[in-house]
């Protein structure tokens, strides 16, 4: 199984992006994480991070047939790109959908998900773990 993590604007930037909210670990510290997850359930999985809407349409467009599922960090573009939503479901990949902070307990405008309605399922709120949650939860297929 491979699975693919695409992570949105200013994720680059973990670490040290108001770390109150997302936290002191890194990007770099997560995929770790994850790559250390991914070993031991035996699944592959690339992970990548673009700040340009365009390039992670592409890559969903690229999944198809390549991956087996995709694990969404999609930032602030969550909130605003019918362009990623639609990009999933013309593709049909199984998508997850994951964010560090709660972003029900933020501001309003991070309470909407235009892309949610087209994912498998939605995890947030468990700062760096939610990408260890979401992996588990792209292994799930049923
Ligand atoms: C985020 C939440 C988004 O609202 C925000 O724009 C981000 C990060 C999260 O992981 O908590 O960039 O996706």
């Amino acid at each position: 199984m491979r699975i693919l993590f695409l992570n949105g604007p200013n994720l680059n930037l973990l670490g040290r992006r108001e770390p109150e909210i997302y936290g002191r670990t890194t990007l770099a510290e997560i995929e770790t994480a994850v790559r250390r997850l991914a070993a031991e359930r035996g699944v592959e999985v690339e992970f990548r991070q673009s700040n340009r809407e365009g390039e992670l349409v592409d890559w969903i467009q690229e999944a198809q047939g390549r991956f087996d599922a995709v694990v969404l960090n999609a930032g602030a573009y969550t909130h605003t790109s019918i362009a990623l939503r639609d990009a999933i479901a013309a593709t049909g990949i199984p998508t997850v959908e994951i964010h560090l902070s709660n972003v029900h307990a933020r501001e309003e405008f991070r309470r909407n998900s235009v892309i949610a309605p087209v994912c498998r399922g939605v995890i947030c709120g468990f700062g760096a773990r939610s990408y260890l949650l979401g992996l588990e939860a792209a292994i799930v297929n049923d």
